[in-house]
């Protein structure tokens, strides 16, 4: 039989720890930090999808096709938020028991409904969380590629959705605001919210 490589740490029968964890840090990655990432990220797609993003769309009243766009990215938010919780509790970690901590530990900006809540002002704020999001989902794989495949294939699926987002918001920004036509080049999703990546569904294909 092999001899046991000092990285093994886990004992025979022992549920207070996890080679899920022990494998990555033995690669290196600094499982507390990544916790507290993941959570601040978690936070930041439980409060948009849930609250601002909401509360944010509602206001696009009139504009029907940004409220489509708006209901695809709202959706994907919150496969965002259901596909990485389960993460933070394989990796050992908790969510705060705490809504108000949770929430004040978001890694972006609260986006409150701007005065005066017209389209422009709400594709501009949409724009910009999306962007907090990407830096925030790379920031992840930055974190665990090569040495978490787990965590870095959630975040990866995560950022695809996200990228996506900005083009839209890019988008529609750029026709709202100064008349200009820059394409996302996306199809349209297959029902609202579709998430193929996050949830590792397929491209609209009837
Ligand atoms: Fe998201
Ligand atoms: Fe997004």
């Amino acid at each position: 039989m092999a001899e046991k490589q000092s990285t093994q740490v886990v004992k025979h029968g022992d549920v207070t720890q996890r080679v899920g964890g022990e494998v990555i840090r033995a690669r290196g990655v600094d499982v507390e930090k990544l916790i507290k990432m993941l959570i601040a990220n978690a936070a930041a797609e439980f409060a948009s999808t849930y609250y601002y993003y909401t509360i944010l769309r509602m206001h696009l009243a009139g504009h029907e096709d940004y409220k489509e766009i708006c209901e695809d990215a709202r959706l994907e938010d919150r496969a965002h938020w259901e596909l990485i919780v389960p993460r933070i509790y394989e990796l050992g970690g908790e969510l705060p028991n705490d809504l108000k901590a949770f929430h004040d530990q978001a890694g972006c900006q609260a986006a409150k409904l701007p005065d005066p809540p017209t389209a422009v002002n709400i594709l501009t704020l949409l724009l910009e969380s999306e962007r907090c999001a990407i830096r925030s989902w790379i920031a992840i794989c930055d974190m665990t590629f090569g040495k978490d495949p787990r965590t870095y294939d959630l975040a990866s699926r995560i950022l695809n959705e996200e990228i996506e987002h900005e083009a839209w918001f890019i988008e529609l920004l750029a026709h709202e605001r100064d008349g200009k036509s820059i394409p996302s080049g996306h199809f349209r999703r297959g029902e609202p919210g579709h998430a193929p990546y996050s949830k590792n569904a397929s491209f609209y294909n009837p």
